[in-house]
């Protein structure tokens, strides 16, 4: 069995100033450095070089919450991964929920985009999950497998080598209602399936993450699963007391 690091993400959404980033970036590196999990913060692009500044020699990583398909051109309003990667991004979060239904991104479109993070050397975390009506349907399995099928269809298993999914069930973002641990963990394993249909190693390797209300008093049960390596994580992350409890949880 792959030895899986578990990783604490913090996507910070459209929150801080400038003086506060550096704040939450300050107190989060100095508590992180004992940890055995990997600690990845997220703020939003501007402030991206405010955290770089703080990061230091300190163990926590930086990434960012979205990135354009191109790396160059006539795109106004967009960030790319090449740009991104200058500023010590290491990571970017792709296809968020709020992305998909706000932005209007298919799964095609968030292919492209982790196509796109991959050839600029850093890591995607693609976010996958259903609504409350496709859960209510039954259609859990068929919603994850589009999402995850656009990028094995077009770039192939290969592309899972350096991915981080992350399992955001809708219905549990930002809404105080956590999946249980084992309904999280149906999906999880569900999810490692798929890419173990293709290629066993890849999915034993790939780090898949639980997001949607994780807080300090429900992380250790659902970081306990034996598919989840881990959490992105929404508001606990803007508190750098809660998200470092959250984060002790996963070692
Ligand atoms: P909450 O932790 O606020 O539910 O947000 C989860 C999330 O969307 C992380 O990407």
């Amino acid at each position: 069995m792959a030895q899986r690091q578990p990783l604490i993400a913090g996507n910070w959404k459209l929150n801080g100033s400038r003086q506060s980033v550096v704040d939450l970036a300050t107190a989060v590196s100095a508590g992180c450095g004992q940890l055995s999990c990997e600690v990845l913060v997220c703020p939003t692009s501007v402030h991206i070089s405010d955290v770089l500044g703080v990061l230091g020699n300190t163990a926590l990583h930086l990434g960012a919450q979205n990135c354009a398909e191109a790396t160059s051109g006539a795109f106004t309003g967009e960030v790319s991964a090449t740009m991104l990667a200058e500023y010590g991004c290491e990571y970017v979060i792709l296809g968020h929920s709020e992305r998909r239904a706000m932005y209007h991104e298919s799964s095609d479109i968030v292919a492209a985009k982790c196509k796109a993070v991959q050839e600029a050397g850093l890591t995607p975390i693609l976010c996958v999950g259903e609504t409350l009506e496709e859960r209510e349907a039954g259609q859990v399995e068929s919603v994850i497998a589009e999402q995850l099928d656009a990028v094995l269809n077009g770039a192939g298993v290969q592309a899972f080598e350096n991915m981080v999914v992350a399992y955001e069930p809708v219905w549990a973002i930002g809404t105080g209602k956590t999946a249980s641990p084992e309904q999280a963990q149906d999906v999880h394993a569900m999810i490692r399936a798929r890419i173990a249909s293709h290629d066993n190693a890849t999915a034993q390797a790939l780090r898949i993450l639980y997001g949607g209300s994780v807080k300090p008093d429900n992380a250790a049960t659902l970081f306990s699963q034996v598919d989840i390596d881990g959490g992105l994580i929404g508001g606990a992350a803007l508190d750098a007391e809660s998200f470092l409890a959250i984060c002790e949880a996963a070692g």
